[in-house]
């Protein structure tokens, strides 16, 4: 593939020395649990969100579970999401039990629509999951509107978000609880799985510090009941070195997106939403393919050895596991378009111009064939 859909090797080349640096500092430590190595990365990354706590913990979806188990979330409740997302969003709400109430998003940024998010609330919601897809963060004045006026917590599912901001605020410090992942294809790639929650509720915050370590407030003494959610140190201390660089990887992203957004002016494919009040992270960039040519460009891409992926060929409410909810093919139809038209194409902030132009020549070729 002469054109990587995503490759990290020369932003670890770049950072070798330091990651082995603080390899070693770990392992001399020998202090691979908790620690002050996870410690300096929660408060970097809290003041770095704009909240007062983050709590490292073992992947996004544990931080969706962490959350949500802190609120209280479980069996008979429900938790409006999005359809259009990576299944953990809505699959760490059926693991508690609970009951994913799914809306339909905006066709234009493919975020849930803060309207119907409005109509499904009943007295049984217990939260309103938004997710910052692609980078790009949500309607979240209107959804926090919403929510004071139904007295209903927000959990941002900002996986995909990481430094992404609306407005001032950055994503994670908009909801009563943000949740990140660190896996290795997000904004701040991780060695590995990694998540965090941020809060400015020292009490929530107090509750997920225990569930994270099996609910133990001190050792041997389990007011909740809680799992192994922990962060490593290890991880840790390399996000430590990765964070400082992570606004301006994200200018690197922005500034691809903005060369994609020109180049394809002319052609007949969808670019992303833009915004002056949200600065988008670009975790992906996502065309869209109208009129059914989607994966014939796919294909394309592929011959020229241009690395996409479909993110997500299939909204959640039609996944077999999910069949129970009761939807079927045009419950959502905002979700179902999207999912048959999008495709991500390469955007990290090691892509260099020439591949970039790789990308611009292959895409140009594919509607102008001439
Ligand atoms: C929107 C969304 N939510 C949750 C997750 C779960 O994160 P992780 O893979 O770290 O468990 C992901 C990432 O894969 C995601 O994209």
């Amino acid at each position: 593939m002469s054109v990587p859909l995503l490759d990290l090797s020369a932003q670890h080349a770049a950072l070798m020395p330091k990651l082995r640096d603080v390899f070693e500092r770990v392992v001399e430590s020998g202090q691979f649990i908790m620690g002050p190595f996870l410690e300096q990365f929660e408060q970097q990354f809290a003041k770095f969100v704009g909240v007062k706590h983050a709590i490292g913990v073992s992947s996004g979806t544990d931080a969706l579970l962490v959350a949500m188990m802190a609120l209280g979330i479980g069996p008979g409740d429900e938790v409006i999401t999005t359809p259009f997302t990576f299944f953990a969003t809505a699959g760490s709400i059926a693991r508690l039990g609970a009951k994913p109430v799914f809306v339909d998003i905006l066709p234009r940024t493919y975020n849930i629509d803060p309207e119907q998010v409005e109509a499904a609330i009943t007295d049984r919601t217990r939260a309103i999951m938004p997710v910052h897809l692609f980078g790009l963060s949500c309607r979240m004045i209107d959804l926090g509107k919403i929510a004071r006026k139904h007295n209903l917590p927000i959990i941002e599912d900002a996986a995909q978000a990481c430094g992404a901001r609306h407005k001032s605020k950055r994503v994670g410090s908009m909801g009563k609880v943000g949740c990140f992942s660190f896996y290795p294809t997000k904004t701040l790639p991780g060695l590995g799985d990694g998540g965090a929650v941020t809060t400015d509720d020292d009490e929530l915050a107090a509750r997920m510090r225990y569930l994270r370590n099996h609910g133990a407030d001190k050792p041997e003494h389990f007011p909740l009941v809680g799992g192994n959610f922990r962060l490593d140190a290890l991880q840790a201390a390399m996000l430590s070195i990765k964070l400082p660089l992570l606004d301006g990887w994200i200018e690197q992203r922005q500034a691809q997106a903005e060369r994609y957004e020109h180049a394809f002016d002319e052609l007949p494919l969808g670019t992303p939403f833009i915004a002056e009040d949200r600065y988008h992270a670009f975790n992906q960039y996502t065309v869209r393919v109208h009129g059914g040519s989607r994966d014939k460009l796919r294909d394309h891409l592929a011959a020229d050895g241009i690395g996409s992926r479909v993110y997500y060929p299939s909204p959640l409410h039609l996944q077999p596991c999910f069949k129970n909810l009761g939807h079927r093919p045009g419950s959502f139809p905002h979700a179902e378009e999207a999912a048959a038209e999008v495709l991500s194409i390469p955007c990290f902030p090691e892509l260099t111009r020439d591949q970039q132009d790789q990308v611009i020549a292959s895409i140009r070729h594919f509607f102008r064939p001439e």
